[in-house]
């Protein structure tokens, strides 16, 4: 098979490598892709993820026998109705579909209609009924921009003049451009985080192992949040009867409102939640696969990667085995020096080639210069992946090799996982203000 895969992240580094496994794939092709993809294909230049008339035309010109889209911009924008009614089978949800991660408040109210936990919420287009509602909450506020922001429209708030700055930024100043139009505010939760991946077609649903992201810049969970500076699986503090509870409850749940809505979901759905004291409750769905969780998750699948996407872009996941490994992942995220905010590129990258054969680094944010040397060009530019028969076994081989990877100013958390033992403990839902 052809495949064309879109993005240039991590996670699609991690595709890439899985894909390359299987014994029918015959080319892939990324776009724009990385270096990291550029090892199992061809990368193409000039083709954006979210240009949809250069990804239709690519398709065609590659013979695509699948499209397998990366990040939430395509989809949200349509490119799976665009290929689909150009012929090509696609392994991402329709535009309808995607909703459910790119209109928070569409989100929420197919949480509510469904009865899938979640935080209270209202959602607002004019600013100072917004700030009233704030002023009034019992509780804690979070404000989200009701857009894709790229996990950075989210605002946690102390206080009411935090909350207030914070509908100011999205919908005064457009901080987040149209996504601000309309914000979400929410209950705050509090509790453990867990990530919970499925695939589906939008009838039968094949579960991920659960994982766990480090969203914060800094170790012990401080500084503003980052796309993921780590990630762990499996979630072994999530006790089983929760997690059963998350996969019927919330995972199928959402599968099933979403196709009785006429929006059949097919690709990852991926619910971020809280456990809280009241149990789990939905934070965000996600409509992709997340970025770093698959870097610790395609590690550990037996099965293979392109039978089920193929499976799932023609409705017959029930068809294929998803079968999983008990290892356990730790992956540690280096980043450029001064991300989330400003940093600089073109650093070279050394070390790469000195990691052991069994851990893998995904390429993010990293090119070639014109000497053809592996330098930084983005962010988050590189996870290092080791696995082990326990996560504290794989933290210590992940860090190991970490220390052996060097570009200039590269920073990253050293208490990636290092909770991952300690038992569930949840606090209260929403504290008093
Ligand atoms: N791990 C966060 C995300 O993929 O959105």
């Amino acid at each position: 098979m052809n495949v064309l895969l879109l993005g240039g992240g991590g996670r699609e580094h991690a595709i890439a490598w899985r894909l390359s496994q299987s014994r029918r794939l015959s080319k892939l092709w990324s776009a724009p892709g990385n270096p990291g993809t550029a090892a199992y294909g061809e990368n193409v230049e000039g083709v954006a993820a979210s240009d949809l008339d250069g990804v239709v035309a690519l398709a065609a010109r590659v013979r695509a026998d699948l499209v397998i889209v990366g990040p939430e911009d395509p989809l949200a924008a349509g490119v799976t109705d665009r290929l689909v009614a150009a012929g090509v089978p696609v392994f991402g949800p329709s535009l309808a579909a995607a909703q459910i991660e790119a209109s928070k408040a569409f989100a929420k109210l197919l949480m509510a209609s469904a009865g899938i936990a979640t935080s209270a919420s209202a959602a607002f287009t004019d600013a100072d009924a917004a700030k009233a509602h704030v002023r009034v909450a019992p509780y804690r506020v979070v404000v989200k921009a009701d857009g894709l922001t790229a996990g950075k429209g989210v605002t946690v708030c102390d206080d009411i003049v935090q909350a207030e700055a914070a509908i100011d930024a999205a919908m005064r100043d457009r901080a987040f451009g149209a996504a601000g139009a309309r914000v979400v505010i929410e209950e705050r939760m509090y509790g453990r985080e867990t990530s919970a991946h499925a695939f589906t077609d939008g009838v039968t649903v094949r579960h991920m192992p659960f994982s766990c992201d480090h969203k914060p810049a800094l170790d012990g969970d401080r500084g503003p949040n980052t796309g993921g500076m780590g990630v762990y699986s499996p979630s072994g503090w999530l006790p089983d009867a929760t997690a059963e509870a998350i996969r019927r409850d919330v995972t199928e749940r959402a599968v099933r409102a979403l196709a009785e809505a006429g929006r059949t979901f097919r690709g990852v759905l991926y619910p971020g939640l809280m456990l809280t004291a009241e149990g789990p409750r939905v934070v965000e769905f996600n409509a992709r696969f997340g970025d770093p969780e698959t870097e610790a998750l395609l590690p550990r699948l037996r099965s293979d990667l392109l039978d089920i996407c193929n499976a799932v872009a023609h409705g017959r996941l029930a068809d294929v085995p998803v079968e999983w490994d008990a290892a356990a992942t730790v992956g540690v995220m280096l980043a450029s020096p001064g991300y989330p905010g400003p940093y600089p590129s073109g650093a070279p990258i050394t070390g790469v080639e000195e990691v052991d054969a069994d851990v893998q680094v995904f390429l993010a944010g990293a090119g070639r210069d014109e000497r053809g040397r592996l330098v930084t060009a983005g962010g988050r530019v590189l996870c290092v992946v080791a696995r082990g028969a326990t996560v504290a076994e794989a933290r210590v081989r992940a860090y190991d090799n970490v220390r052996r990877i060097h570009f200039e100013g590269a920073h990253f958390r050293t208490d990636i996982a290092a909770r991952a033992d300690e038992p569930l403990e949840v606090g209260s839902a929403g504290m008093p203000r």
